[in-house]
């Protein structure tokens, strides 16, 4: 994986594929691409004149110039008033489809400038590569029998002298956050037998060495000293051992860091309340909260900025069995507070309470939590939006900003006191569901009874985190959701 930015003619460029982003035209090519419309003998001029390809949204066509790069694809851009840094990124992703789908191995990317929306050229380089990257993964670590395309291994953005260096700055940091998401998608896609909370813990491991993080790894009976009870309550029901992964960034002295805290649950079956068999398959994905986490640390390994950032990640399995928690039983969690546990499948919670609560002992500045945590942010939101929820405004305008730029946006619920009343026990301090009415704010509210003294973020990524179905920019599956939202965040941070 390589990404790197080169100054050089369109129709000089080699290799099997060059992929050409423009803005929607009248019949007329940009002047920048006449060169290009040469080396093809006119067939990008003739595409335009058929009106064939008017460089409308998500638009492709393809053509094959005599001289230079084996194909030309040329990736609509929409009306010029309406190309911003995601409908950049989207037509790199298609770009990134389209050569994963040729099975070619390079790919050089461009945006002609006559249509680039106003986008600065640190941000085209940024988003070019973040979409690039996304459009061609492909997951087939696991295909015993190999009859796949090959892989792409190089994106190339092209560019002008003049904006060589502001675009290589933002593809540093694109192809930095390209490899996180990347990480966060196959560990997401890793069925759970492969991917459990040993597992997760191996790989803060191996970041660690690899970029100097300090890695601490609780395994039980830590757990138990350290009265991390719900997560064990969770765990109890599975004979593969929870553990509980802090991996700390230190790029700021003795700042205050911000927290990031990411649901690990290797695979949720509900336990006693158990799931009905249809996609629990797809339960393989509740750990995308951690996913992300871990992928936001290899971009910060990668760029290294000038924040504090600390990972939490509660990982374990809920299943049902003979040890497992059962409906009605009340334990303790880290805070102190007493939960009665009344649906053993609202497990995220639990786990996330006492992170939440392990958190304290970093006095954050700020801790931003993701976690696949309900099936009603799916009914609220559908799968265009992450529910966003948390004590502070100015951190959830912040988050919200920086789900924007990343292309991962957010949406607010309310944490109305209203809403606390459906999570009161008779038997314990709180119980850990709400019934069906608002279910996305009442798992928010429960997190809240675990958070003390700082900012407070909550992102439910259950609708965003994976895809049923194909995207033009994005192949169904794991999206990786979270890596480019927290990054974001705290290159924001860094920057001051
Ligand atoms: N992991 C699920 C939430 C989920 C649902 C993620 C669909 C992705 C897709 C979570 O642990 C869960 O089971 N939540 C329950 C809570 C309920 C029992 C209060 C839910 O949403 O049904
Ligand atoms: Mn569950
Ligand atoms: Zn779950």
């Amino acid at each position: 994986m390589e990404s790197s930015v080169k100054v050089v003619p369109l129709e000089r460029v080699s290799g099997p594929l060059l992929a050409v982003a423009i803005g929607q035209l009248d019949t007329k090519l940009p002047s920048s691409l006449l060169g290009l419309d040469v080396a093809a003998d006119g067939a990008l001029s003739r595409l335009l004149t058929q009106r064939d390809f008017t460089g409308a949204r998500d638009q492709t066509a393809i053509v094959y110039p005599k001289r230079g790069a084996e194909r030309v694809v040329l990736v609509g851009l929409g009306p010029d008033a309406q190309i911003t840094r995601g409908e950049i990124r989207r037509a790199a992703a298609i770009a990134g489809r389209k050569a994963a789908d040729l099975g070619a191995r390079r790919l050089a990317f461009h945006v002609a400038h006559e249509t680039h929306g106003g986008v600065p050229p640190d941000v085209i380089g940024q988003v070019a590569v973040e979409g690039a990257w996304q459009g061609a993964w492909r997951f087939k670590q696991l295909k015993a029998v190999e009859n796949a395309k090959d892989p792409l291994q190089d994106v190339e953005l092209i560019t002008t002298r003049e904006e060589r260096g502001d675009v290589a700055r933002g593809a540093r940091i694109g192809h930095a956050v390209a490899v996180g998401q990347k990480l966060a998608r196959n560990l997401q896609m890793l069925p759970s037998n492969v991917c459990t909370p040993a597992y997760l813990a191996d790989i803060a491991r191996q970041l660690g060495r690899a970029y100097r993080f300090k890695v601490t790894v609780l395994t039980p009976s830590q757990l138990e000293k350290e009265g991390l009870r719900a997560l064990l309550g969770v765990a109890r029901g599975s004979p593969e051992e929870p553990r509980f992964i802090v991996i700390e960034h230190k790029g700021a002295g003795k700042s205050a860091p911000l927290c990031l805290v990411g649901k690990g649950v290797t695979f949720d079956t509900g336990g006693i309340s158990i799931k009905p068999a249809e996609k629990m398959e797809e339960m393989k994905y509740d750990m995308s909260g951690a996913a992300a986490v871990l992928g936001t640390f290899e971009t910060l390994g990668q760029l290294k900025p000038s924040v504090n950032v600390v990972g939490l990640i509660p990982a374990t399995e809920n299943m049902p069995s003979g040890t497992a928690v059962k409906p009605g039983d009340v334990i303790r969690s880290h805070l102190g507070k007493t939960i009665e546990v009344v649906n053993t499948d609202a497990e995220g919670r639990l786990i996330l309470a006492d992170a939440l609560s392990y958190a304290r002992r970093f006095n954050p500045a700020a801790v931003v939590d993701a976690a696949t945590l309900t099936g009603a942010v799916v009914i609220a939101l559908g799968h265009h939006a992450v529910g966003l929820l948390g004590n502070d405004d100015p951190l959830l305008e912040e988050v919200r900003r920086a789900g924007d730029r990343a292309g991962e946006r957010c949406w607010p619920l309310p944490l109305w006191d209203e809403y606390r009343e459906q999570i009161r026990s008779d038997v314990a301090d709180v119980k850990n569901t709400g019934g069906r009415p608002a279910g996305t704010i009442t798992a928010a509210w429960f997190l809240r009874e675990f958070v003390h003294g700082f900012p407070w973020a909550h992102l439910d990524i259950a609708g965003t985190a994976y895809l049923d179905s194909d995207r033009p920019d994005c192949a169904k599956g794991p999206t990786g959701l979270g890596v480019r939202l927290f990054a974001e965040l705290i290159l924001g941070r860094a920057r001051g």
